[in-house]
């Protein structure tokens, strides 16, 4: 396994595809983002019509009555390490240590030195998905460096630090926009894909795996935070390319899938 620059997969990408690509991808900006908030709005439906369309199950013959007689699936017991606990609603400020990042973030390196697969699936083990830790907490007598954020390399099982982090103040407003009510979560991780490592091998499709794979992240994150003993919550109400802009990154080939706060609720 070699290390490339990222600008070299350039090289090998159907210009098309990524143009077409990015295209599609602006369109799935959040839209009521403060930098937005002048122009844009989400929806304008009542309340009462988001509670009959949200949250239902989707029966294909509701008025048919052709459930299998008797059976229920039963509800799996919440002590066991596969049942995640729900999303936290509102963190308190917390300096979570060090260690217990790392413990939190061990499922997603390299299962053993030999080879390249990782913690959890990814279509062709392309791996198009990279992970970005930064921390949030204003305490972080436990943080290891100047710089608030840190990129992970799952094969080496190390932190890459992100060069100009040590004021993540832009960050943190493209993450947490006022009205959050989310209240101070400890670490965000970012799941961030590069365009062209997406595009350059399954064309569209590889832009579909990525959208799978950071959900694979989150969900083996959720679970992970169980296991350690902290809370979190997925996020996907921030600004991409502020977030983008924010760690150094191009905002035209790198996006941010979606983010993860993890934290503590006392
Ligand atoms: C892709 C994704 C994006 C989400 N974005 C947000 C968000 O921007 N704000 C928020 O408060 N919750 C967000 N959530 C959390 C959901 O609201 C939450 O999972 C859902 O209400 C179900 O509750 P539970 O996780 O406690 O079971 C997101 C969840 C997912 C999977």
């Amino acid at each position: 396994m070699t290390a490339l620059p990222h600008d070299y997969y350039l090289k090998f990408v159907d210009n098309q595809v990524l143009q077409d690509t990015t295209d599609f991808h602006a369109k799935t900006n959040y839209t009521i983002h403060e930098c937005v908030e002048h122009f844009s709005y989400l929806h304008r439906f009542p309340d009462e019509t988001l509670r009959l369309l949200a949250g239902n199950e989707l029966p294909l013959y509701p008025d048919m009555n052709l459930t299998l007689n008797g059976e229920r699936i039963p509800n799996a017991d919440s002590d066991l390490d596969i049942v995640r606990n729900e999303s936290c609603d509102v963190f308190k400020e917390y300096d979570l240590p060090f260690a217990t990042l790392k413990a939190l973030l061990s499922p997603l390196m390299v299962r053993n030195d030999d080879s390249h697969k990782r913690g959890y699936p990814s279509a062709g083990a392309l791996y198009p998905v990279e992970s970005f830790v930064c921390s949030l907490s204003s305490a972080e007598q436990d943080w290891p460096c100047d710089e608030k954020v840190l990129h992970i390399l799952p094969q080496s099982r190390r932190f890459e630090i992100v060069q100009n982090t040590s004021d993540i103040s832009a960050l943190k407003r493209a993450l947490l926009p006022p009205g959050s009510d989310i209240g101070s979560p400890s670490i965000a991780i970012i799941y961030m894909t590069y365009l062209p490592k997406v595009l350059f091998k399954y064309r569209f499709r590889g832009y579909r795996m990525a959208n799978m794979e950071a959900g694979a992240l989150y969900m083996l994150m959720d679970l992970s935070a169980k296991r350690v003993g902290i809370r979190n919550r997925v996020w996907s109400g921030y600004c991409d390319t502020m977030v983008s802009r924010s760690l150094g990154l191009s905002p035209a080939l790198f996006h941010p899938l979606c983010v993860q706060f993890f934290g503590h609720t006392k």
